[in-house]
């Protein structure tokens, strides 16, 4: 029987940071993970793959659409769709080998398998049992699908099957216009499917700033998808090499139908907390099946910790990979802290999203007084120079204080520019800060800074 001072359950990226994070601070660490690689979801079937599949067919869209305008003559590339998956799965490969070579460099075991947890302090692989003082559940999340759908992950796929299709569909629906929705979507579309969106509200992604919303529907459908709003998927048949998506209109409980190829079920995802035996060990969940956790993410069983997708919050690989810190820090007597007020999100289409704190509808219920700096790509040397100039950066400060509340952006490297403002709100600034920061010229960062000069006595180019 081996034992360790800390044993996580799962290597997604909030498992696998906070191992590293553990070893580093000299605490005897193992990770358990039942994958043949390392990574978790993020890696081998979700952010990484999705943007390799991403970035590849942003060139493409880029050849048909932008090449000639700028002097490059000759037909645009033709899909070589096996190579564009064989690319995808190398720059998997190269991420999950990187996390196994540092697991080794900092000591680090893997223990092979699915784990469970008998009680607290032991864990149990396999047929042989693992001490541990402490454990760590960073078991991720799953697909949640919809009652009357059945995935096969052929014709009726998850994310999982969409990232690895036998060919490109002529048609595709998306049921739900949340972020895999549209970020595999434009994927599809811009490989030439006929993409069409299904979305119960009657705003897709749901939670971001409403004018955001609204441009960035707006831009995918001058890309060619299809949106239909306010539908509520009732069940999906799989026909012989299609499949028929049955719908209700919610304004007059209309019935419609909707036949694809493909149909990519995209509703949200789940915690992932099946066989630990969380039942037996009496381990709190909340209502929505997540692990409740206190202010030191300890679940409530003494000695028993959970991160990331599988507790309460945003589904995201960074904020997993903050909590994984955070926990590490109180595990080695330290003070780990994760600030949940600056949590960026990205939704990496063309052009991105990001976002960062409150919103001015989040803002309004609150009550509070805020005012709105904005500015327009359109004003943006450098984007107009690469066809990005649709979109612009707002950033929302308090009335009085001006310090800053959130910030939004759809446009070129929305999803780095993003981190300027997280920087600043980490650092409690005013958006006079960001407006008296110097920003280089010309780039899309300027932008950000024009928005903060918005907040104020007015942006230059506007
Ligand atoms: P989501 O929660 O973002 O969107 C699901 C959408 O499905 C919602 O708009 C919802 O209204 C709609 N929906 C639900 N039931 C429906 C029905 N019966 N008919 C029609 N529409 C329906 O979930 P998604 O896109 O599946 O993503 C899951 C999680 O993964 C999210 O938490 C997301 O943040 C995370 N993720 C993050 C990425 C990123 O940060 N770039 C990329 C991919 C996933």
């Amino acid at each position: 029987m081996a034992s360790y001072d800390v044993i996580i359950i799962g290597a997604g990226p909030g498992g696998y940071v906070c191992a590293i994070r553990c070893a580093q601070l000299g605490l005897k660490t193992a990770v358990v993970e039942g994958r043949e690689t390392l990574g978790g979801t993020c890696l081998n079937v979700g952010c990484i793959p999705s943007k390799a599949l991403l970035h590849a067919s942003h060139q493409l869209h880029e050849a048909e659409h932008n090449f000639e305008k700028m002097g490059l003559k000759g037909k645009a590339p033709s899909v070589d769709w096996k190579q564009m998956l064989a690319y995808k799965d190398e720059v998997i490969g190269q991420n999950t080998k990187g996390i196994e070579f540092l697991f080794k460099k900092n000591k680090v075991d893997w223990i092979k398998g699915w784990g469970s947890i008998p009680e607290a302090g032991r864990v149990k692989v396999g047929d042989e049992i693992h001490e541990a003082k402490n454990i760590v559940i960073a078991t991720g999340s799953e697909p949640s699908s919809l009652p009357g759908v059945e995935v096969d992950e052929k014709v009726v796929v998850t994310s999982t099957g969409a990232l690895d299709l036998p060919k490109i569909p002529k048609t595709m629906a998306v049921i739900g216009g949340g972020v895999i929705g549209l970020e595999l979507g434009s994927v599809y579309a811009r490989l030439g499917a006929q993409v069409t969106v299904i979305e119960y509200l009657d705003a897709i992604t749901p939670g971001m700033d409403g004018e955001v919303q609204k441009t960035f529907q707006r831009i995918l459908k001058k890309q060619g998808l299809d949106f239909i709003m306010g539908a509520a998927v009732q069940s999906v048949e799989a026909l012989k090499t299609k499949a028929r998506v049955d719908y209700k209109l919610r304004k007059d409980d209309s019935e419609h139908q909707i036949e694809a190829d493909v149909v990519l079920v995209a509703t949200g995802r789940k915690p992932f907390t099946d066989g630990l035996g969380l039942d037996g060990l009496g381990v709190e969940l909340t209502k929505r099946g997540q692990i409740r956790t206190d202010d030191h993410w300890q679940t409530s069983v003494k000695g028993i910790y959970a991160i990331g997708d599988a507790i309460e919050g945003p589904m995201l690989a960074h904020k997993a990979e903050d909590e994984g810190m955070a926990v590490a820090e109180v595990l080695a007597g330290k003070h780990g802290h994760v600030n949940y007020g600056v949590i960026p999100g990205v939704i990496y289409t063309h052009p991105e999203v990001a976002n960062v704190g409150e919103t001015e509808e989040s803002l309004k219920e609150q009550g509070r007084a805020y005012k709105v700096g904005k500015f327009s790509f359109m004003g943006n040397g450098r984007a107009k120079a690469v066809f990005a100039g649709e979109g612009f950066v707002k950033i929302l400060a308090d009335k009085e204080t001006d310090r800053i509340l959130g910030a939004h952006v759809i446009g070129p490297a929305a999803g780095e520019l993003i981190h300027e403002v997280c920087v600043a709100m980490e650092f409690g600034a005013a958006a006079e800060d960001l407006a008296l920061t110097c920003h280089a010229h010309p780039t899309f960062s300027e932008a950000v800074r024009e928005a903060a000069l918005a907040c104020g006595d007015g942006a230059i180019h506007a």
